[in-house]
This record gives structure tokens, C-alpha cells and sequence, in this order.
């Protein structure tokens, strides 16, 4: 566990305000599935342009923010339910740098102890970490009651990391510029996934600069292209078969260069009965999307036994973006 001064002012670390009045709050928050990812060339700031549409999945990471002693002095610290190497607690932690950036913003004084139960792929390319960023921002919000409205915390979470807003606002959405710029998207009905897992995570920044590698060895400059109206029809209609075709990833390449094996999983899990199944944004995770739970079982029991897998999730979508349960 780290212990942060979130803002720590020299003579003010006892002075703690006091807005909010609650002495915890929780907060969950979904992991996504991209349908369509469009890439573009790098911009000067090393992002690349998107085009993309999101998907909440009903994987969801859940913060409670808990109000410290008077005597913690307003510092932000972070655990895990169950510890996992892999995820960081320090301020290296987009959850803890959430509530940092918005303790500095509003100007609060007090700190927060963060506990975060993990339920998204660790680096699986499905924004765990963008979604305990959004849950942060959003419990200490309501912990500390700073009166931030949602457009700020947008704001906010568009600093933290591009996949932050679209975990609060959830659903079905479309983005622009870096996937951080969202217009909501039209989806009747439930659409049912199953998650292949990798035993290790893909780093998001290697994949892209992959991407761009593959783009360079082939002498073309990669643009985005527009969401397919085959695509959006798909959502307002409801239809998982018209769905599956549409389904597009520019990030494929890249991310089986870097994993070969991954175009084992997608084919079992083809063969297994899934409509389709793509890298889930940068990967490692394989998305299948399957017709109904029935399928999904037989889809997630054909990987578990092929031994490609490091597991399997099943979850529906969309679902609900960043709220307070508690
Ligand atoms: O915004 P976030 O911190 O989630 O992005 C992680 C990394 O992924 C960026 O530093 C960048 O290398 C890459 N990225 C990108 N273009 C995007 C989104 C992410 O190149 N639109």
C-alpha cells in the first residue's frame, strides 16, 4: 500500500475539509469490448486517431473510496481485494492518479483509501484500468462531495487516459480522436461474449507501435475509415448474426504479430459455434460473440479444454458506465 500526499500543502496536512458525508462509496464500473476500431497515422503527440465503437460489458471493476482518520492527512492510498503482482498500488495506478487529479482540481484537502476488486482482464486490452480510473473518480466525487458535475469528471477522465469516459458513461457509444471524444450509439438488446484470456497482458503502447511498424514496412499510411452503416443497423436492429460480420479490428495484425497463437483461439472459438470472434482492442484477450448462453457455454468449454486459453470469462452486453452501488 502507498501512502500519497494528494495534496499535501505545508502546514494545511492536518486542516481536513469535509464536504461529502457518507464514509464510503461504491462505486462500479464496466470493462469494454471495441466492435469497430478504425486507426489512423500517429498525431505529433504519439496518439493515434480512432475511429471506434465502444461496448460496456458486464465485466465490472468495483472501487470503494472510504473516508480516512483525520490523522492520515489527506493522503491517497490504494489495495487490491485480491493482490495480484501485475497491478501496481502506487501512484503509478491510474486509479490512484484519478483521485490525485481530482483533489488538486477541486482544491480538497482530504485523502481517500481506495479498495479495488478486480474483475476486467489485467492488460487484456478491455480497460480495466481506465475503469478503476473512472470508479476512482467518481466514488471520491460522492465521497467528498466537491459538487463536479459530470461534463468535469468527462474532462477529467479524458486527462487520465483515452478509454477513462467512455467507462463512465458506458453502454454502446461511438469515439473519435483518441476514443475519447463519444457520441452515444443506438443498441436494442443483449449481446452475449465470451472473453478468451492470455496467462500474460499485451502492453497497449507495443501494440500500437507495432501497428505503425506493420503500416511502415508496407509503405502506407494508415486513415481511419467510418463506422460502417452495416454496423450501426446491426445495434438498432437488435442482431447479433447481422453484428458478427461487421465486426472490425485495424489492431489484428499488430497484435498477432506480437501473439501468433491468437489466431488459434479466434478459429476455436469460430468452430465452436461463435458468430465471431476478434482481438478485443489491443489484445490479448480474444472476444467471441456468441448467439445465446447456450453457445456460450459450449464456446468458453471448446477453449478451456483446448489448453490455447488461460481461462474464460462470459459476460452480456452492453451495460450501465461508471455508478455508485453503495
Ligand atoms: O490513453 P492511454 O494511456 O490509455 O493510452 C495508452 C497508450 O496507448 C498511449 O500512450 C499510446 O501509446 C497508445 N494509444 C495510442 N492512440 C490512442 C490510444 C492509445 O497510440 N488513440
Amino acid at each position: 500500500m502507498s501512502h500519497l500526499h494528494a495534496v499535501p500543502g505545508p502546514g494545511e496536512t492536518g486542516r481536513v475539509h469535509r464536504s461529502g458525508s457518507a464514509t464510503s462509496v461504491r462505486v462500479e464500473a464496466p470493462g469494454k469490448v471495441n466492435l469497430f476500431l478504425s486507426v489512423g497515422a500517429p498525431g505529433a503527440d504519439g496518439y493515434h486517431p480512432l475511429t471506434t465503437v465502444f461496448q460496456a460489458v458486464r465485466l465490472v471493476e468495483t472501487v470503494t473510496a472510504r473516508r480516512q482518520s483525520v490523522d492520515a492527512h489527506g493522503t491517497v492510498t490504494m489495495a487490491l481485494e485480491e493482490a495480484d503482482p501485475v497491478v501496481p498500488t502506487d501512484a503509478s495506478n491510474l486509479a490512484v492518479r484519478a483521485a490525485l487529479l481530482l483533489a488538486e482540481v477541486t482544491g480538497v484537502k482530504e485523502g481517500v483509501d481506495l479498495l479495488v476488486r478486480k474483475r476486467v482482464p489485467v492488460a487484456g486490452g478491455m480497460a480495466g484500468g481506465s475503469a478503476d480510473a473512472a470508479a476512482a473518480l467518481l466514488a471520491c466525487n460522492h465521497l467528498w462531495g466537491t459538487g463536479m458535475d459530470h461534463a468535469g469528471l468527462v474532462d477529467l477522465a479524458a486527462r487520465l487516459g483515452a478509454d477513462v469516459p467512455f467507462s463512465l458513461l458506458g453502454q454502446t457509444a461511438v469515439g473519435h480522436g483518441r476514443g475519447d471524444r463519444l457520441t452515444p450509439l443506438m443498441a436494442r438488446g443483449t449481446y452475449h461474449w465470451v472473453f478468451a484470456l492470455a496467462a500474460t497482458g499485451l502492453s497497449t503502447p507495443a501494440v500500437f507501435a507495432r501497428f505503425d511498424e506493420l503500416a511502415a514496412d508496407s509503405g502506407t499510411t494508415p486513415a481511419t475509415t467510418e463506422v460502417p452503416e452495416a454496423l450501426t443497423a446491426a445495434l438498432r436492429a437488435g442482431d447479433p448474426v447481422a453484428l458478427a460480420p461487421a465486426l472490425h479490428n485495424d489492431l489484428t495484425e499488430a497484435a498477432l504479430s506480437l501473439r501468433p497463437e491468437l489466431a488459434e483461439v479466434i478459429a476455436r472459438a469460430e468452430k465452436a459455434g461463435a458468430l465471431r470472434a476478434i482481438i478485443s482492442g489491443s489484445g490479448p484477450t480474444v472476444a467471441a460473440l456468441v448467439p445465446d448462453s447456450a453457445v456460450a457455454a459450449t464456446v468458453a468449454c471448446a477453449l478451456e479444454s483446448s489448453g490455447l486459453v488461460a481461462g474464460t470469462l462470459r459476460a452480456d452486453a452492453p451495460v450501465a458506465g461508471a455508478r455508485a452501488v453503495g
